[in-house]
């Protein structure tokens, strides 16, 4: 695998044999190579939308390899508040980093930037469309937990239709002979076009609109939010709210080692009770963005190989 020099917009962009060698690499950096690998390098974080995890692991990963980070975590610090085009800031940006990690609440923004940008671009979430960093952590998370990607019944709960980590997670997950579960309310399914794509390849699907429709155990349950934000009708927001909730007595369906992941935030969808357990690997996950994105990092700047 050779993406020096690539942008990382969309999952769809990486082939299976790629997949499986950033999740090794990912989990190879874990494991302590690599150590000050990024040194001389700099990454730009631009996030024109909120977030915790994706920017500060982005962040800590440079830092802690070596690297240095520039940035701006709120859109209303940057030129964008003064009518800037996104593609004159990433063209202004491209020559102060080696790599740029970028937020932005409209879908196909981050391809816009990869196709304007010398340096690479890396989607850190585009709307609702994809997360592709997101999923490679929840790929490397899995594979770290049972030692492989194939072979597995994998659920994804709650807002299907506008949560990108799901996007990117399902399209990966067609490369691998895994059985997916979409669990949703009927008006937030997963969109049509990422079912199309898993109907087009030889992924195993199935639709369902409760957890107490399963007719076996899950391997994994990953657990998403209603994603507030990106509703155009706050009434059609109010008839989905806390419409599913995880706690313990739900592992009598899911299998009493099914594992639960979830990219968090967490509102109210998985039960605190569930913390302390060992199903629980959300805070694990969220950390193992750490090493999956010092990886990406290397890899795109040629820093590892
Ligand atoms: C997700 C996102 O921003 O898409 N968060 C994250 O990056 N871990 C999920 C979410 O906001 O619900």
């Amino acid at each position: 695998m050779d993406i020096k020099g690539r942008s990382i917009v969309s999952i769809r962009d990486f082939p299976k044999e790629d997949i499986e060698a950033i999740v090794n690499k990912a989990l190879e950096v874990k494991s302590g190579k690599w150590k000050g690998a990024l040194e001389g390098k700099v990454l730009a974080t631009l996030f024109f939308e909120p977030s915790t995890r994706t920017r500060l692991s982005f962040e800590s990963a440079m830092v802690s390899m070596g690297g240095q980070i520039i940035g701006f975590a709120d859109a209303n610090v940057s030129s964008a508040k003064k009518g800037e085009s996104l593609a004159d800031t990433i063209q202004t940006v491209m020559g102060y980093c080696d790599v740029i990690a970028m937020r932005h609440p409209v879908e196909g923004a981050a391809r816009l930037a990869s196709e304007v940008s010398t340096v690479p671009v890396i989607n850190a979430g585009d709307g609702a469309n994809q997360h592709p960093t997101q999923t490679f952590l929840d790929l490397a998370t899995i594979k770290e937990e049972f030692g492989r990607l194939d072979g597995l019944r994998i659920g994804m709960l709650g807002d299907l239709k506008y949560g990108r980590t799901v996007h990117s997670l399902a399209k990966a997950l067609s490369w691998f002979d895994t059985k997916q579960i979409f669990i949703a309310p009927p008006s937030l399914r997963m969109p049509e076009n990422t079912l199309t794509q898993l109907r087009q390849s030889t992924a195993q699907y199935e639709e369902i609109a409760d957890v107490s429709e399963l007719k076996s155990e899950m391997d994994v349950l990953y657990v998403t939010r209603i994603q507030k934000e990106r509703f155009a009708d706050f009434q059609e927001y109010e008839r989905v709210a806390g419409a599913y909730r995880i706690d313990k007595s739900m592992f009598e369906i899911l299998g009493q080692k099914c594992r639960i992941m979830h990219p968090l935030p967490r509102v109210d969808e998985i039960a605190e009770e569930l913390d302390a357990t060992e199903n629980a690997i959300y805070f694990r996950q969220a950390h193992n963005g750490i090493p999956t994105r010092q990886a990406l990092l290397g890899l795109v700047t040629g820093a590892i190989q």
